[in-house]
């Protein structure tokens, strides 16, 4: 930064431009430390340039050289600033500013922005960069310059001996010690490898403000790719492989799930540039130290300049991710490597198996006892029928539940869950701390067996490494026993949850015998707090962890992690598909979907979801990930909810029969659900479907007026059958869609924000109703007659849409007066939805002659009802009888008085209330200031949030809600998209949904916005 930053040395500037590249500009002054820089824009072409004027002290052969390695690099097509050359074919010039000497140049401006601003980074992308980065390395293998061969002090290939040099700078005991591993890790890995490193020149700081990258495309047509790398003032002769570290060590910053990310840039840099097998060993090691040595110089350089605040802020994201990638295992991210190039796996895998293979039938099973009995396959899985209830709360529900099936069996003792996805994994322990899901899949096997059952070595070996790990859901007692390949190599067996006073005299080395007792199972107190059983599992490789080796991994690597453990079942005498986890993956499923299922029904989300248990307002996949529902309003009282569980259970167990009979469960439900409505809906229909609902609705208008015409509001949907797709236009004016027929009249949708009457206008209720006048008008011109006029109350379809109060008291006067039936669809505002009252019609003051209730009365159950007045009921038994097989059956009523019971005696209506009050303020203050927002509306829990790409256009912002949608779906939180031009964010959760939750729908919208 100049020292004089002042509107002169703006105008130096401008007149140097004008002297050197000889046009007008407009400058301004850039970030710099040692050098200057300026963003100049001509002003002529419009185009935009960065000058930079170099330190005093910068050797010009330097400044040569960055010029010779960017023409280069250009040469291979790679995205670096183009130099521009001075009136006199110059590329670097010299200039007297400031009273000092500089050198210069000017290069292109990089198009997009810095990776470090962009908050959300499509997965895609990080191939992309990878693939760059490969490039890069293969142009500059072939490069070389005398200035850049130097001594350098951000030289990764040097920064071990850095980081150990300024070791006490860090404060931070803790922190330090992070730092001794990350160089002793370094250290060991310098020594193992083969040979010396390949050399090149190298960018040496490809950080995340030096990348530029092309922003999101929501529509998906441009991928979001590279734009530009900048700033080779980094440059030295060093370790090729350094460019590719510093890049990863930097990308994964504050980003979930680090591994994946450095995965997919090692893939596609190994394809443009491939790797050394010491290349993929070291990586790992050179992306800690990269962060290790920007912690050490940033302390360095805090105490030359201590009120830099800029360095304190910019180490934050270094020490909240260092701890993460200590954590994973370096041999195991050389294994992802290898995999992602396409190699074999580093380490003693397949003897492991060998092992396992040629010691079947020789094995002494390690419970005592276990070869002679029959086991008891105990699942542990996602769906495991072993409980019900809260997931969050499963632990002693799902222990009880396991002891009560060994006691049906006594002495079998129960086995099971190796690559098994469980839910019981729920301590601080298990956390990814990055926010990627948790870890929850199994990679041992259980054998559970009573406390004191005694532990016996499977074969002769070594104690390797003992421990008690006093933490809740740990092992507390653990050992790992060593024991030889036929070729020599070591395989380890891990026993945990063991009594640690069985384990207080083994010594590691001490040599052990086939058969040997060397444990004893713990009881809860000591085992980390289970039932009683044994932890299995084999280990390929300990990766150096010992008894700290993890026994759950992430879903996302466990087909990895599984190779290194493969299944313990011949160390048990078993077969290995008794206690192997089969799981069915999303994709398997989507594909046998697409076969199986007709095409037309579509899954929600661009990568589909495979639900597979509920609880309340959230949602799990089959890994057990857990997903915050924000969109499903048919289990309204919450998923599986006990209550409406056991009403629907007794039920079945009693009787389940047709509306033939007479029933108590029949007559309850109909005077439970008429007590909710006003005076004059008095009878009822009880149904399966909203579908079949509206059909009958539409024959009760039909069969009381002797009319045929219906009135209905333009987007809207009322159903599947054939005559729902008439009086729904946003199907029959979709794709597919053949129009409406002629006694189908569509009048606007009442929506105050886009359509042609808007908030402003006082009078926009009466306008939009007088398109009513308008339809009967052309229903008579062609000597049709009314039946009636249908719509949602609060259009949800269309929109989320809230009409002025008076539009309904408006068109049902209309209606009313030409003889027709109004109907209200209430099938996604029932039932205390909105908050200020159990109907949306309430809002408005009117009272419908007939409401179709669907979705939220059975709370998953088909159920639906059709509440209307004696007259229209009565004009309907014109003799023909009405029959729906599974309309009103007795586990149906059940279910409908259960949902009404505990929407009531929950108070969900107010619940809902409340929490939308805090939805409204958090979304105002919040997603609401993003120019994309164009409106937000709702009240309760129905919400929906408009976007548009221009607020005077109102051009819908379709793509960017989609996009929104699905990147909501990879961060945990599902809603939906809809209305006519689909850019409406559909909020309208199961009513539980709390205040909590808004909270956590708000931040990580915030955040997924502020990235397009
Ligand atoms: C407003 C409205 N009415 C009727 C229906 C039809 O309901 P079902 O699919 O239960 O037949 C739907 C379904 O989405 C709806 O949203």
């Amino acid at each position: 930064m100049p020292a004089n930053s002042s509107d002169s040395t703006i105008q130096t500037v401008e007149m140097l431009v004008q002297k050197r590249f000889g046009f007008t500009s407009q400058v301004r002054q850039l970030d710099g430390e040692r050098d200057w820089n300026f963003l100049v824009h001509d002003r002529t072409s419009n185009r935009q340039y960065v000058l930079k004027l170099f330190a005093p002290s910068e050797d010009p052969a330097f400044v040569a050289a960055e010029i010779a390695v960017q023409q280069r690099l250009l040469s291979f097509g790679l995205p670096v600033p183009e130099v521009v050359p001075t009136i006199r074919q110059e590329f670097i010039f010299e200039s007297g500013i400031d009273g000092q000497k500089r050198q210069g140049r000017l290069v292109t401006l990089m198009p997009g922005s810095v990776l470090a601003k962009r908050q959300v980074i499509e997965s895609d992308f990080w191939g992309n960069f990878g693939g760059i980065i490969g490039n890069v390395s293969t142009a500059l293998s072939g490069f070389d310059h005398t200035a850049i061969h130097r001594e350098f002090l951000w030289d990764l290939a040097k920064s071990e001996a850095v980081v150990r040099e300024n070791l006490s700078r860090e404060t931070d005991a803790g922190f330090r010690d992070l730092l001794q591993q990350v160089i002793a890790g370094h250290a060991e890995a310098m020594n193992r490898i083969t040979g010396p490193l390949r050399q090149s020149v190298v960018h040496g700081d490809m950080n995340d403000w030096n990348v530029f990258t092309s922003p999101v495309d929501p529509a998906g047509n441009l991928p979001q790719s590279v734009t530009g790398i900048i700033d080779f003032g980094d440059m030295v002769w060093s370790d090729s492989i350094n460019d590719l570290a510093v890049a990863i060590a930097y990308a994964v910053l504050d980003r979930p799930d680090p591994l994946d990310i450095a995965c997919r840039m090692v893939a596609s840099c190994h394809r443009q540039w491939p790797l050394t097998p010491d290349e993929r060993q070291l990586l790992w090691h050179r992306v800690r130290l990269r962060l290790a040595t920007s912690v050490v110089m940033a302390a360095k350089q805090l105490v030359d300049d201590s009120n830099n605040d800029y360095l304190g802020i910019s180490q934050m994201a270094i020490r909240r991710t260092l701890p993460g990638l200590l954590n994973i295992p370096a041999v195991f991210t050389h294994a992802a490597f290898c995999q992602a190039c396409g190699q074999a796996l580093p380490g003693p895998i397949d003897n492991a198996r060998r092992w396992l293979d040629s010691n079947t039938g020789r094995f002494h099973p390690p419970v005592r006892g276990l070869k002679s009995m029959t086991p008891l396959l105990v699942d542990w899985s996602v769906t495991t029928g072993l409980f019900d209830g809260d997931p969050a709360e499963l632990q002693t529900p799902l222990e009880n539940a396991t002891v009560q099936l060994l006691e049906s069996a006594p002495g079998s003792p129960g086995v099971g869950g190796w690559g098994e996805p469980r839910l019981v994994y729920q301590a601080a322990q298990f956390g990814t701390g990055d926010g990627s899901p948790p870890r929850t899949v199994h990679l041992g096997v259980d054998v559970f067996a009573p406390a004191g059952t005694e532990i016996v070595a499977p074969l002769d070996g070594t104690i390797h490494s003992l421990d008690v790990i006093d933490l809740p859901l740990d092992y507390g007692g653990v050992v790992l026993t060593r024991h030889e390949s036929s070729s020599g190599e070591p395989v380890l067996v891990l026993y945990g949850h063991l009594d640690p006073a069985s384990i207080a005299e083994l010594k590691p080395g001490q040599k052990i015998s086939g058969g040997q007792t060397i444990a004893r199972l713990g009881d809860r107190d000591v085992n980390g707090g289970w039932i009683p059983h044994l932890h299995l599992q084999i280990l390929a490789d300990d990766f150096g962890l010992g008894t700290g080796f993890p026994g759950v991994c992430q879903a996302t690597w466990k087909d990895l992690w599984l190779q290194y453990c493969p299944n313990p079942a011949p160390i048990l005498g078993l077969n290995p598909k008794t206690v192997a986890h089969v799981p069915v993956s999303t994709e398997t499923l989507a594909g046998s979907r697409r076969k199986l299922i007709g095409r037309s029904v579509r899954t929600s989300y661009r990568d589909p979801v495979q639900l597979v248990r509920g609880w309340m307002q959230y949602v799990y996949d089959e890994n057990g990930r857990r997903y915050l529902d924000a969109y499903n309003n048919v289990p309204h009282v919450g998923h599986c909810h006990p209550r409406i569980i056991e009403a629907a259970t007794r039920q079945m167990k009693l009787l389940n029969s047709n509306t033939r009979y007479v029933s108590r469960l029949q007559t309850e439900f109909a005077e439970r659900l008429t007590a909710t409505m006003p005076d004059g809906l008095e009878v009822c229909f009880i149904l399966n479907s909203a579908s079949e609902a509206n059909e009958l609705a539409l024959r009760l208008a039909r069969t009381a007026t002797g009319g045929r015409d219906m009135i209905v509001n333009e987007h809207a949907y009322h159903g599947n059958t054939t005559s729902l797709i008439d009086i729904s236009p946003y199907k029959h004016n979709g794709r597919g869609g053949e129009g409406p027929p002629d006694w189908v009249h569509a009048v606007p949708i009442p929506d105050t924000w886009r359509g042609e009457y808007r908030n402003n206008d006082p009078d926009a209720g009466r306008k939009y109703a007088s398109h009513v006048s308008l339809a009967l008008q052309s229903i008579e011109s062609r000597g049709g007659k009314l039946a009636g006029f249908i719509a949602e109350t609060c259009p949800s379809v269309g929109g989320q849409i809230i009409p002025p109060a008076d539009y309904l008291p408006n068109v049902y006067k209309l209606i009313r007066a030409a003889g027709g039936i109004c109907i209200a669809d209430e099938v996604q505002t029932g039932y205390g939805r909105m908050g200020d009252c159990f109907y949306a019609f309430e809002r408005s003051g009117v009272v419908p002659d007939v409401v179709v209730l669907g979705k939220p009365i059975g709370n998953g159950h088909p159920l639906a009802a059709v509440v209307t007045s004696h007259a229209i009921a009565d004009a309907f038994d014109n003799g023909m009888e009405y029959f729906s097989t599974f309309g009103g059956n007795h586990v149906s009523c059940a279910v409908g008085i259960a949902v009404l019971d505990v929407v009531q005696s929950e108070g969900l209506q107010q619940h809902a209330q409340s929490v939308g009050e805090v939805m409204r303020s958090l979304f105002h203050s919040q997603p609401g200031s993003h120019p994309l927002v164009g409106d937000i509306r709702g009240n309760g829990l129905f919400w929906g949030i408009e976007l548009v790409r221009d607020s005077s256009s109102l051009e819908p912002a379709t793509a960017e809600a989609s996009w929104i949608k699905n990147q909501l779906r990879h961060r945990g939180i599902l809603i939906g998209t809809d209305g006519h031009h689909d850019n409406v964010l559909k909020i309208r959760p199961p009513m539980p949904f709390d205040k909590m939750n808004v909270g956590q729908l708000v931040e990580a919208l915030g955040e997924v916005l502020a990235s397009l």
